[in-house]
C-alpha cells in the first residue's frame, strides 16, 4: 500500500480539514473478525481517502460483507485496529458510523417502495416548518431539495411523486448515493451494487460512483466484477477465505492481472490438474497453467 497523496484522477482536495490531505478517513490495520469459532475475517489491512474509490474484490464467502460490517457499525472487529481519521473506534451502531459520515448503501437498499422519491428522499429526517404544536412537513421544500441533489448528481428524474419501488434498480442505487452526499457521507459503502444489474444500468450506477468520488468522498465499492471495479477504482483489495490475498494501487495492476487474480490462477490450474484424470474433458482446451498462475 502506498500512501500517494493524489488520486490516479489527479483530484488534490483544497480544504484543510483531514479529507484535504489525502490521508485516510478509515483505516483498518490488521483487523479481523471471529465468529465464535469461525474466523472470518484475518490481518485485513484498508486505507479509504478521500477522492479516491476503494474497490474489495473477492469471491462468495470471502469476507467482504463482514468487512463492511465493521466499518459500518454493524459488527465489531475481534483482532487489530479501526481508525477513523486516525483516532482508534469501535462502533456499537450504525448510528455511530453514520455520525462519523460513514453511510452505506446495501444491495437490498431499506426503503419504502410504495412511498415518493422525495419522502424516501427524506425518510427519518424530515425537514418540518411551523412552530410547535402546529409543526408540519415542509413538502415543498424537501421536493425541492431532493430534485436539486439529484440533478447535482446528475439524477434527472421527471416526477419526484413516483413511487421509489417504480425505479430501476440502477436508479434506486443512484438516488441511495444522492440521499448518502445530501446528509454529508464523507465514505460511502457500496455494497455490490452491480450484482443484480444489466450491462447499461451498471454503467449508470458506475457514473453515480464516479460522481460521488469527484464531491470528495472515499468510495468503497464491494464487487463480484473485476470489470466494474477496474472503470472506476484507484485502490483494488482481493479478499480470499477471509485473508487479503492482494492490495494494489491502480497503476501496479493492470485490468487482465485483477481479473486473473478473481478466477483463482492456482485454483483454476489445480482444477485443471483434476480435470486432467476424468475422462471425456478435453485439458489441452484450458488454458494454459503458467497463464493461470502467472500471478
Ligand atoms: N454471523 C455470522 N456467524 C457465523 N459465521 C458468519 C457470520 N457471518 C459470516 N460468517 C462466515 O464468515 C465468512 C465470510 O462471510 P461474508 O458474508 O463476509 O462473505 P462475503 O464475501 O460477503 O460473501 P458473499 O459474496 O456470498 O456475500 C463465511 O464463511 C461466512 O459463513
Ligand atoms: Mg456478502
Amino acid at each position: 500500500m502506498t500512501s500517494n497523496q493524489t488520486g490516479t484522477h489527479g483530484a488534490v482536495l483544497q480544504d484543510t480539514a483531514p479529507e484535504g490531505d489525502g490521508r485516510p478517513i478509515v483505516q483498518l490495520r490488521n483487523a479481523g473478525k471471529a465468529y465464535g469459532n469461525i474466523r472470518a475475517l484475518h490481518g485485513v489491512d484498508l486505507a479509504v481517502r478521500p477522492s479516491q474509490v476503494t474497490c474489495v474484490l473477492g469471491d462468495n464467502g470471502a469476507g467482504k460483507s463482514t468487512l463492511i460490517k465493521i466499518i459500518s457499525g454493524l459488527h465489531q472487529h475481534t483482532e487489530g485496529e479501526f481508525l477513523v481519521d486516525g483516532e482508534p473506534v469501535r462502533f456499537s451502531t450504525p448510528r455511530e458510523a453514520l455520525d462519523k459520515g460513514i453511510a452505506t448503501v446495501y444491495q437490498d437498499l431499506a426503503g419504502v417502495p410504495l412511498m415518493p422519491v422525495w419522502r424516501n428522499f427524506f425518510l427519518g429526517s424530515e425537514i418540518t416548518k411551523g412552530p410547535w404544536p402546529i409543526r408540519r412537513l415542509d413538502i415543498e421544500q424537501m421536493k425541492k431539495t431532493a430534485d436539486e441533489e439529484l440533478r447535482n448528481m446528475g439524477i434527472v428524474l421527471d416526477d419526484m411523486e413516483q413511487p421509489i419501488g417504480t425505479l430501476s434498480g440502477g436508479q434506486r442505487q443512484c438516488v441511495a448515493i444522492a440521499r448518502a452526499v445530501h446528509f454529508g457521507a464523507r465514505v460511502l459503502i457500496l455494497d455490490e451494487p452491480t450484482a443484480a444489474l444489466g450491462v447499461k444500468q451498471s454503467g449508470v450506477v458506475l457514473k453515480y460512483v464516479a460522481a460521488a468520488r469527484d464531491r470528495g468522498l472515499g468510495v468503497i465499492f464491494i464487487t463480484h466484477n473485476p470489470h466494474h471495479a477496474y472503470m472506476v477504482g484507484d485502490h483494488f483489495s482481493v479478499l480470499r477465505l477471509g485473508t487479503m490475498e492482494l492490495s494494489a494501487e491502480r497503476s501496479d495492476i493492470s485490468l487482465e492481472e485483477l481479473t486473473n487474480h478473481m478466477a483463482g490462477g492456482a485454483e483454476l490450474a489445480a482444477l485443471k490438474h483434476e480435470l486432467a484424470q476424468v475422462s471425456g474433458v478435453d485439458v489441452e482446451e484450458l488454458p494454459e497453467e503458467k497463464d493461470l498462475t502467472a500471478l
